[in-house]
């Protein structure tokens, strides 16, 4: 089967066209269809995939523009084991990643891409990671055999015309991303709704900075802008050119005018394993006792941060969407989310609400989204469900994939080009015991320390043993491209371009007492800290010194608005910011165990931090 001719590319940049011919003989799709991006082809597109099953419109009046999307059940989320980091040495790949030769993978993917978009349609997709013409930004062209992935790529990056436009600069070093669903079709043959094969591959060489995705239709796996590009392969970008890639949301925090009328506004960047509430904190409601303050979303998974010229730190947030968990968001727990996804989203894996007649009537509803649950349901597998089934009726990993322009605590300047400046880093995970509420590092090399060892309880979900601590360095140990010693050095030598040195903090919301309750309210109460980190950016509240790094005094955090008594909370408080030395010793000795892995690239600062914390102890 020959491709049809397409009409003439609308690029003048002749390395982009050599390659899509390249690609299309490889893959002899049956048409080429280079993306522009605008509203007319994103509703054409929609069409077809209401035409072909794999989309279902919602109810106009309630979700207006949304669209509602089953998997099949062996592709619903990233897959970690397939996926490979195939530098030319292992060594830089580093013990914690898959590796294959290159040489090897690259033969393995020619067989596995040649005709694998037989009787499918191939997409050229130009897209942005970041505002187009950021200095902070990157280019790649992802082709892909997809449908579903243009229009959730169009939601999460910035795509089409304009960054064709930037293409035919031939300014730009462009990432070629290859995607297939490996779901080739004979003449003839009748498509499925979601068609994607059993075998995966999701394949990075760092060196050469090229993905090739090989299976999966699903998140991570297939919208390559995403984890693929935006961590795995910036994150080597990153470190050759002086930069951080990191796996972080940003938001500002703005004080109330003072009597001048001027505001204060401090941006954090955080990371925190998957499961622990990022989108929630990056989209906060600040809680009673903080009126007239406002906390801003810049981003909610990744961040780009780049010393400027003249040594601040500045950090773009590269994607243009979020693509979130949908259980547990609710209006209680993340009403900015829910007012930012009830219009032009759309919803995976979550399940449909029926009427009278048992027929899905245009609705979704999730696990955690009401507090009443629905008497049926049809499930994200699409069988009839009832709060008595034995399953969720929402896939755990259930998506939304929503436009980060219509959150209400969007920042101002989340597109600005040169980024917003970063003063502090935060580094959280859920653990309920042995770590405190919040303390901060006594340098930078001991909140590298810090985000190196941070760890996060293995919950139910992960499919994981429940309770055991998974290390998760700065957590981005699914998502360094390169060898996670080598990405600690990275860090301790990015220091040397700051004028001004971000403060490192450690968060744990999850700490729980003997009993097992927790004891931090969490979600917008966690403003609080977030007060408390900000006070301390500007020198403004004093620390209390402890073995691991300065703790709050009482006094210096915000209580007003919590419906407690000072003995409560004082007894409460306590107990969330105690520092118990024999449980930290035991702590370190497990910090041992990643460091054992990583021994040969790893920088002796983090020996150092080591030693001087157990001397602290
Ligand atoms: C995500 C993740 O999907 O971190 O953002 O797993
Ligand atoms: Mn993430």
């Amino acid at each position: 089967m020959t491709t049809k001719p397409a009409a003439a590319p609308p690029t003048t940049n002749k390395h982009l066209i050599r390659w899509v011919e390249k690609m299309a003989e490889l893959t002899q799709p049956a048409n080429i269809h280079w993306v522009d991006g605008s509203q007319a082809e994103y509703d054409m597109l929609c069409d077809k995939l209401v035409e072909a099953g794999t989309f279902f419109p919602l109810d106009e009046k309630k979700w207006p523009g949304c669209f509602y999307a089953r998997s099949v059940p062996t592709d619903v989320a990233r897959v970690e084991e397939r996926t490979f980091i195939c530098s030319l040495s292992k060594d830089n790949a580093g013990p914690t990643n898959n590796w294959e030769d290159p040489f090897v993978m690259r033969k393995r993917m020619k067989q596995l891409f040649t005709g694998s978009m037989r009787g499918r349609t191939m997409y050229v997709l130009p897209f942005s990671m970041g505002p187009v013409g950021s200095p902070i930004s990157q280019i790649g062209v992802e082709l892909t055999d997809s449908a579903y992935v243009v229009v959730n790529m169009r939601i999460m990056s910035r795509i089409g015309a304009p960054v064709l436009a930037e293409i035919d600069k031939e300014i730009h070093r462009v990432t070629p991303c290859m995607h297939t669903v490996g779901a080739p079709l004979d003449p003839g043959q009748k498509d499925v709704s979601w068609p994607c094969n059993d075998l995966k591959y999701i394949v990075h060489y760092p060196e050469t900075r090229e993905i090739w995705s090989y299976g999966s239709g699903y998140g991570g796996n297939a919208l390559l802008g995403k984890k693929c590009f935006a961590l795995r392969i910036a994150s080597n970008i990153a470190r050759d050119q002086g930069w951080m890639a990191e796996h972080m949301l940003i938001v500002g925090i703005e004080t109330p005018p003072d009597a001048t009328g001027r505001t204060e506004k401090t941006y954090l960047a955080a990371a925190f394993p998957s499961a622990c509430g990022k989108t929630n904190l990056a989209m906060l409601i600040p809680p009673a006792g903080f009126d007239g303050w406002k906390v801003w979303t810049v981003g909610d998974d990744i961040a780009w941060i780049k010393p400027d010229a003249s040594g601040q730190l500045r950090a773009i947030n590269p994607e243009a969407g979020f693509f979130g968990v949908a259980p547990g968001t609710s209006l209680k727990t993340n009403p900015n989310a829910m007012a930012t996804l009830n219009r032009n989203s759309i919803f995976t894996n979550v399940a449909l609400t029926v009427g009278a007649d048992g027929k899905a009537d245009g609705g979704i509803w999730w696990e955690g989204m009401t507090d009443a649950v629905p008497d049926r349901l049809i499930d994200w597998r699409g069988n009839p469900w009832t709060p008595s089934s034995p399953t969720p009726a929402a896939h755990p990993n259930g998506r939304f994939t929503t436009p980060a322009s219509q959150c209400p605590s969007i920042d101002p300047d989340w597109e600005n080009p040169q980024g917003v400046p970063i003063s502090a880093f935060l580094f959280g995970g859920r653990r309920p015991t042995t770590i405190p509420l919040v303390y901060q590092a006594f340098n930078w090399s001991a909140g590298v320390y810090t985000g190196a060892t941070m760890g996060s309880e293995t919950t139910a979900a992960a499919g994981a043993p429940v309770g055991k601590v998974r290390r998760d360095p700065m957590a981005m140990l699914p998502f360094c491209g390169y060898h996670m010693g080598d990405y600690f050095r990275h860090w301790i030598n990015m220091k040397r371009s700051f004028s001004e040195t971000p403060r490192i903090f450690s968060v744990n919301w999850f700490r729980k007492d003997a009993d097992g309750n927790f004891l931090w309210p969490g979600y917008g109460e966690n403003m609080r800290v977030l007060k408390w980190v900000v006070d301390r950016v500007h020198g403004r509240v004093p620390g209390k010194e402890t073995a691991i790094g300065w703790t709050p005094y009482f006094e210096d955090i915000r209580w007003e608005g919590l419906d407690k008594s000072e003995s409560e909370l004082r007894a409460s408080f306590d107990q969330l910011l105690l520092v118990d030395p024999e449980a930290w010793k035991r702590e370190v000795i497990d910090h041992e165990q990643l460091f054992i892995a990583l021994h040969d690239h790893l920088p002796a600062e983090m020996i150092f931090q080591r030693e001087l914390l157990i001397c602290r102890l």
